[in-house]
């Protein structure tokens, strides 16, 4: 990841797992094996970023803007929001319903909006506050989590 920016990275980050979810909605009513597969990896994809957010960004960006409060506690919650909204279509996926587009659309609403201001706000700050190796110390703990914490 040399080279690499936390805002760059977790944009793209966001780029790809919203792909992702359009995969899955393109192809769910027709290759429902294969939007099955799509939706899978958004999810733990998401998860993945959610944890990696909440356990090294977030306190990264509270240590540099000594806001412990505030912008940091309300990504969070969201985050909650986006893992129920989340939750709610793998049920459903997972007993081959795909009746999910009123839980997609409310899923797509909250991250777009959440999204949005970790891009604006939240990734800029750090990227401008944080030193070469702290940034570097975020990407080595990015690698380390374990498959388990976020493939569920
Ligand atoms: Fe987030
Ligand atoms: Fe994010």
């Amino acid at each position: 990841m040399v080279e690499q920016t936390i805002l760059s990275f977790f944009e793209k980050d966001h780029r790809r797992l919203d792909a992702l979810f359009e995969r899955f909605q393109e192809l769910k009513h027709d290759n429902f094996t294969e939007g099955e597969q799509f939706f899978k990896e958004f999810k733990y994809g998401l998860q993945k970023h959610i944890l990696w957010e909440e356990e090294l960004l977030f306190p990264l960006f509270e240590k540099k803007s000594g806001i412990s409060s505030g912008p940091t506690e309300v990504m969070r919650q969201e985050h909650l929001s986006i893992l129920r909204v989340l939750r709610k279509i793998a049920e459903k996926v997972d007993l081959n319903d795909f009746s999910t587009d009123g839980e997609e659309k409310e899923l797509f609403e909250i991250l777009s909006r959440h999204n949005l201001k970790e891009e604006n706000a939240l990734y800029p700050m750090i990227e401008s506050s944080a030193s070469l190796e702290e940034k570097k110390e975020v990407f080595k703990k990015m690698e380390a989590f374990s498959e388990e914490r976020y493939r569920y």
